[in-house]
């Protein structure tokens, strides 16, 4: 039988935070561990370049995300694990791609907008590109799953029209991927605002955080008395019920709600309760990372050996694609 193919990445931003760990990461892991699938984990550094970056950091982001890899599991033995950038096929499979797609198609897509007017200085021609690229991303390894998180869901749907648009106009054969979804799909700020980013202050906590680090981030995340007629759905408060249920488990979450609206929480006493929950999970990770980081010149092989084994398969798809579309 032949394996299903698995593509993920996440953007070069540096350390990850549990918003990638058990939105992506996570995910990756568990089909890594499915010998019906084969595992190909990139880190997208060219996507890093769509929004404004410091060149002079960017490799060490990059490395920051291969370590977080390597540390939360993903295993060279089974996965193919490799940087974007170090595998040209794919910019080349994108822009063939880019030939079906419609300017008006890219700039009406929610993630295109919100970029824009985060970054108005920058609406380039790289960040109208970027679902282009991801498609081709995908694509090139003919991946039928990917896990990610659901704010990606609209680069998925993209993915599945230029699948099935390249297919009806040159007779290839790519499959209509789907979202492999987790449940810590989504994590929230810990701000009470939107979801955790690195890119908002005060927002993440990352993988390297010291037990320290987490009870100071979760000490500033907003509150109330404690107690009121009804649980908040929004706000500091609810995004610490999320991550209580997301680290402590569903019944903890509920205790804390009836808590709430009975006599009232402690927020001192759930903040303590939930840094440690939180520590436990990573604590091992950060043992690991540091193997890792101790020993570069083995993340430099894994990584050479990495994009060669991607290269094998994206250029065999890109000769297809080629030759479907007239060009060999
Ligand atoms: N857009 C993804 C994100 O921001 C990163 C990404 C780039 C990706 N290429 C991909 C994810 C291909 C999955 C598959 O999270």
């Amino acid at each position: 039988m032949t394996k299903k193919r698995v593509l993920s990445g996440i953007r070069a931003t540096g350390r990850l935070h549990l918003g990638n760990y058990l939105g992506a990461v996570k995910g990756m892991l568990a089909l890594q561990e499915n010998p019906e699938y084969e595992t190909f984990y990139m880190v997208a550094d060219l996507h890093t370049l769509t929004t404004p970056y410091e060149p002079k950091n960017l490799r060490q982001d990059i490395r920051e995300v291969i370590l977080d890899y390597l540390a939360a599991g993903l295993d060279p033995e089974k996965s193919t694990i490799f940087v974007q950038s170090r595998v040209p096929e794919h910019v080349e499979l994108a822009y063939l791609f880019s030939t079906a797609v419609s300017i008006a198609r890219m700039q009406h897509l929610p993630t295109y907008k919100d970029k824009v007017k985060q970054y108005p200085q920058h609406n380039t021609m790289a960040l109208l590109y970027y679902p282009v690229l991801m498609a081709a991303d995908i694509l090139i390894y003919k991946a039928d799953a990917v896990p990610v998180g659901v704010d990606q869901e609209p680069h998925l749907e993209v993915t599945r029209e230029i699948a099935r648009k390249v297919n009806s106009e040159f007779g290839t054969d790519f499959p209509e991927p789907k979202r492999f979804e987790t449940e810590g799909g989504y994590v929230p700020s810990l701000t009470g605002e939107g979801k955790m980013a690195k890119t908002v202050y005060g927002s993440s906590i990352f993988l390297t955080d010291s037990l320290e680090e987490i009870k100071q981030k979760l000490s500033k995340t907003p509150t109330d008395s404690g107690k009121g007629e009804v649980v908040p759905e929004k706000g500091g408060v609810a995004a610490l019920l999320a991550l209580v249920e997301l680290f402590e488990g569903k019944d903890k979450r509920k205790k804390y709600e009836e808590r709430y609206l009975r006599e009232g929480i402690r927020y001192s006493e759930l903040k303590e309760g939930l840094a440690g929950a939180i520590y436990k999970e990573i604590e091992p990770i950060q043992r690991r990372r540091k193997t890792f980081e101790d020993n570069p010149t083995l993340v430099d092989k894994i990584l050479k050996e990495g994009a060669e084994r991607a290269r094998k398969v994206a250029r065999v798809v890109l000769d297809e694609t080629k030759k479907a579309m007239g060009l060999i």
